[in-house]
């Protein structure tokens, strides 16, 4: 194999090297690999298992890309959707009433991308400082204010932020830690920059929404660890980081935000904790079922999604694909289904228009061009954002047109239905 590639053989959080093999994808190109159109292609395929730790529980994939492949010049920009933005203000403020941190505290971000987040937190009077390993990212957070390292976070860079700065009352990290292979690191450099009174707050996506929604899309080479609670909660006992909160949010197809303090710190353990906690119990989390019941269910939503499409576009209607995110090029490749099914992707990112997806060759054209030439059906790649662009989209609807959500399972929706999907 490829030397960019590594093959996990112990796990991340808790070393063991007992594995439970759930689902196979084969081999695909990265999801995020948009290529100029051409006659042939040349991509490189890499293999997509999904395996399970017997002893902490942790899912993951099997194979590790070289992390700067992967981030050193990262396409994802963060989203500027309206559900987004409003998150990221919900997380300034339950970061505030959590660590108590006042106007001049300081807040660290890794993974903090283009500088959105830590944007609010400067409205709202506090420092900010971001550490993000895309080199075109960082750049536009500096340029746009927010001081911002170059680099992976762990415990060199900690350490240089809390000599430059002083120490974090807020550390966060949303949506990067399930891309992060040594999480070890990782929480060494918050522990280099924590204060002893400070708040971690790392928000990823949620192991029992992706159980319980069939989201095997967001299953792809950046996507490493899919983590419950539970094996979030050991990770930390791990560094000394006990578990003082979870919420869980919207964001994302479901995501959960666990709040942590170093042990000694004086914040107490909300109910919270322990009520996710007993939900992954009594779902089975510590046991092989739930696992195994979700690859049985995927392999059946692949089937059906790829038959509803061809049955479609055997009555010569034409399906494009709404929105051109990295799990929908994961579940176009997934299910098989290439330009020869799906007529184009339209996609609100500039990058990716006049691109083809990565594997599957589909054009991906603007919101402008697709309205010229609206196809019958849209497969509604970008699911998680389903109320926001079925409400934009209600001219289409009205017009005749169709959804085809995937997730859980297929569903077609059109202007009859749409008060139903949209609840
Ligand atoms: P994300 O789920 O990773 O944020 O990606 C969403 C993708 O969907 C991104 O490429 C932008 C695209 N998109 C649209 O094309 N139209 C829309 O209305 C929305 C909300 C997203
Ligand atoms: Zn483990």
């Amino acid at each position: 194999m490829n030397d960019i590639v590594r093959r996990v053989d112990h796990c991340r959080v808790c070393d063991a090297d007992d594995w439970i093999e759930v689902i196979s994808f084969g081999s695909h190109p990265l999801a995020n690999g948009f290529q100029p159109p051409a006659d042939s292609y040349e991509e490189t395929a890499y293999p997509l298992d999904v395996i399970v730790c017997r002893r902490c529980r942790l899912m993951s994939i099997r194979h590790v890309i070289d992390p700067e492949v992967l981030f050193g010049h990262y396409v994802y920009l963060t989203s500027d959707s309206a559900q987004i933005t409003g998150h990221m203000r919900h997380v300034a403020e339950v970061a505030a009433e959590r660590s108590g941190m006042a106007p001049g505290d300081l807040v660290v971000e890794l993974g903090s991308n283009i500088g959105t987040q830590l944007g609010i937190f400067q409205e709202a009077g506090m420092r900010a400082v971001g550490v993000d390993p895309a080199r075109n990212l960082a750049e536009v957070a500096n340029r746009n204010g927010v001081p911002t390292f170059a680099t992976f976070f762990g415990a060199e860079v900690a350490l240089r932020i809390e000599e430059e700065h002083g120490r974090a009352k807020f550390v966060l990290g949303r949506q990067c830690f399930a891309h992060i292979d040594d999480v070890q690191g990782v929480l060494d450099g918050v522990n280099a920059v924590i204060a002893p009174d400070g708040v971690l707050a790392i928000e990823v996506p949620y192991l029992l929404d992706l159980l319980d929604d069939n989201q095997f899309d967001t299953i792809f080479h950046e996507h490493l660890s899919y983590y419950s609670l539970s094996t979030l909660t050991t990770l930390f006992a791990r560094k000394g980081l006990r578990v003082i909160d979870v919420e869980r949010a919207p964001v994302h197809g479901g995501s959960i935000i666990v709040f942590a303090t170093p042990e000694s710190s004086p914040h107490g353990v909300r109910p919270s904790v322990a009520e996710l906690r007993a939900l992954e119990t009594t779902r089975g989390i510590g046991t092989d079922a739930p696992y195994l019941a979700f690859a049985e269910r995927t392999e059946r939503a692949i089937g059906r999604i790829r038959s509803t499409v061809r049955e479609l576009v055997g009555e010569g209607k034409r399906v494009a694909g709404y929105g051109a995110p990295s799990k929908g090029c994961a579940l176009l490749q997934f299910c098989g289904l290439t330009a020869a099914d799906i007529d184009f992707c339209t996609d609100t990112t500039v990058r990716k228009q006049g691109t083809v997806t990565p594997g599957t060759h589909i054009p991906v054209l603007s919101p402008a061009d697709a309205r010229r030439d609206p196809p019958d059906y849209y497969l509604l790649l970008a699911w998680n954002y389903a109320e926001e662009i079925l409400a934009k989209e209600s001219e289409f609807l009205r017009a005749g047109g169709g959804f085809i959500v995937p997730i859980p399972l297929p569903a077609v929706v059109t202007a009859e239905t749409v008060n139903d999907a949209a609840a």
